[in-house]
C-alpha cells in the first residue's frame, strides 16, 4: 500500500487556497518546535453571519503539513466560525484518507492554525472566548495533542 492517499498526494501537489491575503480578518500563525514547520492561516469574515468567506494559507513545511493546511482550508471556507472551531486534526486527517502516524502532528499544525487565526479575528474585535482557545498556542499540552 502506498504510503501516502491519492488525496494527499493531490492537495501536496496542488494546493487549494495557497497564498496571503491582503486585509485578512484574522491570521494565525503556529509552528512546530520539533521539525521547524510553520503554517500561516488567513481568514476573511463576513461581521454580520460570522460565516468564514474565505480561507488563505502559507506553510513552510512537509508534504503532509502542505496537505493538512490545504484540506483544512477547503474545510473551514464558507462554514460558520463556531464550526471551523470544531474542525478536529482527525476530521482533516480523515478527509485526506488518512496520514501515517508520524505524520499526525502536521495535522495537528493544520487544527492549531485555524484556532490561532479564529483567536486573532476574536482578539481584533473584542469577541470574548473560552479558556481551550487561550490554551492553544502552538503547543498543545493543554488539550493533550501529540504536537
Ligand atoms: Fe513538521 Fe510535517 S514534519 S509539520
Amino acid at each position: 500500500m502506498a504510503l501516502y492517499s491519492d488525496k494527499v498526494m493531490d492537495h501536496f501537489q496542488h494546493p487549494r487556497n495557497v497564498g496571503k491575503m491582503e486585509n485578512a480578518d484574522g491570521i494565525g500563525e503556529v509552528g512546530n518546535a520539533k521539525c521547524g514547520d510553520i503554517m500561516r492561516m488567513y481568514i476573511k469574515v463576513d461581521k454580520d453571519t460570522q460565516v468564514i468567506t474565505d480561507v488563505k494559507f502559507n506553510t513552510f513545511g512537509c508534504g503532509s503539513a502542505i496537505a493538512t493546511s490545504s484540506m483544512a482550508t477547503e474545510l473551514i471556507k464558507g462554514k460558520p466560525i463556531t464550526e471551523a472551531l470544531q474542525l478536529s486534526n482527525k476530521a482533516v486527517v480523515e478527509a485526506l484518507d488518512g496520514l501515517p502516524a508520524h505524520k499526525i502532528h502536521c495535522s495537528v499544525l493544520a487544527e492549531e492554525a485555524v484556532r490561532a487565526a479564529v483567536r486573532d479575528y476574536y482578539d481584533k474585535n473584542g469577541i470574548s472566548y473560552g479558556d481551550e482557545l487561550k490554551a492553544c498556542e502552538g503547543h498543545c499540552e493543554t488539550c493533550g495533542h501529540d504536537a
